[in-house]
């Protein structure tokens, strides 16, 4: 069985998800293209890399990231750093011809991500965009009855990423607060998950008009390098640094197919934990999906009998997207694990037969173009056109 050896690097909260991913995926999906063989992880701090190299089952470990690009015999660079080093390491290991998985947002800016996606253009090289919520079966689902025009055509839709680990003020400045390691806050952060799939479901955005805000002007300084996600509180005598990205992102949406709609971001919605959602009308029905039901799509047509009407839930299963590889019953529990093993088996699958990945470097840098225009909009309160690709 072909093997294909990956090189991970920043060992924390998405190497665990991407390391139980690369365990996983042949479990799920059998035969497999490949195996994927755990072979580096990366970490700035060696604590924690060697940790990491002991409980996610790599050959090796090491403090420089280098040491993967200069590897001959690694095939796949898996980045999992914070936002701020995604470009300077996409553009050696596609400069060194290796595959790459680069966690979401792609980039700072946009114009970091004009410079990877043409890097691994120039290298014809695979690339995949961590954006897994949109493998979701129930988000297959919504874009295969999208495609056979099974709720006519789209005339409006609103999405929402809502969660609250950042709503208290004590909830630490780790780097998700800091615009020159993560680029934009609540926007970068969970807003461009639900970009993502709308894009993924509706096409291209034309024009955006935002508005961008940010309540808690300062918050205690975080020790170390791992963001706790809120789950470590500062105190009264912590010393603390300046927040200078949004807590808090909403914005009108006019897609080049026509379709207008709102999407929401924000970190500090008290009592939402997870709130990825999504409904979409269109002239024949209409379709919702909430990811805290993620075994769910909610679908209502408007042929059905009149005193039949309205919303009802198809539990996805073996009949849906990627069933007959996940569990044999609808409903058994579709988790953020399997979204990641299902991501996996997509890029394997690419690389193995030479096609594109989806979502790609292109579609991370078009991703980054709206937020660009979404940041640029927020500033000039106009209504503000998406950039064109530069390829
Ligand atoms: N797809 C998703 O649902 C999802 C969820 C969470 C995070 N993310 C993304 O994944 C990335 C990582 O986030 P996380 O939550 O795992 O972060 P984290 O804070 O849990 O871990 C980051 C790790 O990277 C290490 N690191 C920092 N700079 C490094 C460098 N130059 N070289 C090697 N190691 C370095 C840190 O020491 C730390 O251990 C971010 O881009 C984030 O936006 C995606």
């Amino acid at each position: 069985m072909k093997e294909i050896k990956i090189g991970l690097i920043g060992a924390g909260f998405m190497a665990k998800a991407h390391s139980i991913a690369y365990a996983g995926m042949p479990m799920f999906f059998w035969p497999v293209p490949a195996i994927p063989y755990k072979k580096m992880i990366v970490d700035i701090n060696e604590e924690i890399a060697k940790a990491a190299c002991a409980r996610f089952a790599f050959e090796t470990y090491s403090t420089d990231w280098h040491d993967i690009i200069n590897d001959p015999e690694i095939d796949v660079v898996d980045i999992c750093t914070p936002n701020n080093a995604h470009a300077e390491i996409a553009i050696a290991a596609a400069k060194a011809g290796k595959h790459i998985l680069c966690e979401k947002p792609l980039s700072l800016t946009a114009e970091e991500a004009k410079e990877m996606y043409q890097a691994a253009k120039k290298n014809n090289i695979t690339t995949l965009v961590a954006f897994n919520y949109r493998r979701t079966p129930a988000v297959q689902l919504a874009k295969k009855y999208i495609e056979e025009g099974a709720i006519g055509e789209i005339l409006d839709f609103r999405g929402t990423y809502l969660q609250d680990w950042s709503a208290d003020p004590s909830s630490p400045l780790s780097w998700r607060f800091q615009k020159e390691i993560c680029g934009s806050g609540a926007l970068g952060d969970i807003g461009t998950h639900v970009v993502d799939m709308l894009r993924f479901l509706l096409g291209d955005f034309d024009k955006v008009m935002a508005r961008c805000a940010t309540y808690i002007q300062e918050r205690p300084i975080q020790s170390g390098l791992v963001d706790s996600l809120g789950n470590e509180k500062g105190n009264a005598q912590s010393p603390k640094g300046k927040v200078d990205v949004d807590d808090q992102c909403c914005f009108m949406v006019e897609c080049k197919n026509g379709s207008f709609g709102t999407i929401e971001a924000t970190r500090n919605a008290w009592g939402r934990n997870n709130f990825i959602t999504f409904e979409i009308h269109g002239t024949k029905g209409s379709l919702a999906f909430n990811y805290e039901h993620r075994d769910e799509l909610q679908v209502c047509f408007a042929d059905d009998p009149d005193d039949r009407r309205g919303f009802r839930s198809v539990y996805t299963g073996p009949n849906h997207p990627y069933g007959d590889a996940l569990w044999p019953i609808p409903a058994l529990g579709i988790g953020y694990t399997e979204t990641k093993i299902v991501e996996c088996y997509d890029f394997i699958k690419a690389i193995t037969e030479e096609t594109e990945a989806s979502p790609n470097f292109r579609d991370g840098y078009a991703i980054e173009l709206i937020a660009k225009a979404v940041l640029k909009s927020a500033q000039s309160q106009t209504w503000t056109t998406v950039d064109n690709i530069e390829e």
